[in-house]
């Protein structure tokens, strides 16, 4: 498996730059403090008291009551104006206004315990837990959910924000180079919370339109008996209440992830587990032993059955 998130101070964004620099004037600021009240405090520790009689105590006094001013008083006063205004600056650097980033591409994403769903409305199609994103464009992402409240987080990208259950957030990202980046749940959801995770994909503009392309595309039909038995597996099963397959199968809910294209996805059930055969196959006979929690039910299929069904899955390229 991948790592869960990586690097926030590996920025590949304008948006997670800036929160960068943020994090590493806070960091520095904090450094300083820590540096000056640990002399303070071995000062204060080691030196040795003078004695009283001759009035120097009182010229002592005075003097760390300088110091108090200044370290405990000035010091703090001064870190936090120069906090306060970077943070201004950097909040105002990032365009995350209601309305977007005007002629940006728009994508919604919604939270379910514990996947995302992630529609592509202008273009069509719909997918999940992967996030395409062409690079040196503005992407306008449109965050809400459907349960409970999660949250969005692609750490290289940008910062992060709640996804509620009763209104819709609004993240402009752009994203500086192609690149793969993993991304997870950031706000407690349930047992499940640890395993959402959403792979992002930066792309150049002309990958990225072949990739959309691709997805607009409607499943085909199954191209051999072996496949068209999976469909029909599918079909008699509970997949097909909650999965739909544009072309194939459209189902009443979106309780589970549309799977159309869903061989081309990396990952499966919002973890970092590989899309293989082997792995598909263990999910679906027990996805719980994989992913406590999991609202998909086990699958009871004979093992020709099973078979069957990873064929279809699989060509569903
Ligand atoms: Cu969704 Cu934590």
């Amino acid at each position: 498996m991948r790592p869960l998130a990586d690097g926030s101070l590996d920025p590949q964004g304008p948006a997670a730059q800036t929160i960068a620099d943020l994090w590493w004037i806070m960091l520095g600021l904090g450094a300083v403090v820590f540096v000056v009240f640990g002399i303070a405090l071995a000062l204060g520790l080691f030196r040795r008291r003078p004695h009283s009689d001759d009035g120097s105590s009182n010229q002592a006094s005075s003097v760390s009551g300088r110091w108090f001013a200044v370290v405990g008083v000035v010091l703090p006063a001064i870190v936090v104006v120069v906090v306060l205004v970077a943070t201004v600056v950097a909040m105002r650097a990032l365009p995350n206004s209601p309305s977007g980033s005007p002629g940006a591409l728009e994508i919604e994403i919604i939270g379910h315990q514990w996947w995302w769903e992630v529609r592509y409305s202008e273009e069509g199609f719909t997918t999940a837990n992967e996030l395409h994103i062409p690079v040196g464009r503005s992407v306008t992402l449109r965050l809400s959910a459907t349960d409970v409240i999660h949250s969005f987080w692609v750490p290289r990208l940008g910062g992060k924000i709640d996804m509620l259950p009763d209104g819709t957030n609004t993240m402009v990202l752009e994203a500086d180079a192609p690149g793969e980046h993993s991304s997870q749940c950031a706000e407690f959801c349930g047992i499940g919370h640890a395993n959402m995770a959403l792979t992002v994909v930066a792309e150049p503009e002309r990958e990225f339109l072949s990739w959309v392309a691709a997805r607009q595309r409607p499943t085909e039909e199954p191209s051999g008996e072996t496949e068209q038995r999976g469909l029909d597996v599918f079909m008699a099963s509970e997949c097909a209440d909650c999965h739909t397959i544009r072309g194939a199968s459209e189902a009443d809910t979106a309780d589970g992830p549309d799977l159309t294209h869903f061989a081309d996805r990396p990952d499966l059930g919002a973890t970092f587990l590989p899309n293989t055969r082997a792995n598909l196959a263990d999910w679906i006979r027990d996805p719980h032993a994989i992913k406590p929690g999991v609202k998909m039910p086990a699958t009871e299929l004979s093992e020709e059955e099973l078979d069957a069904l990873l064929d279809y899955l699989e060509g569903l390229g």
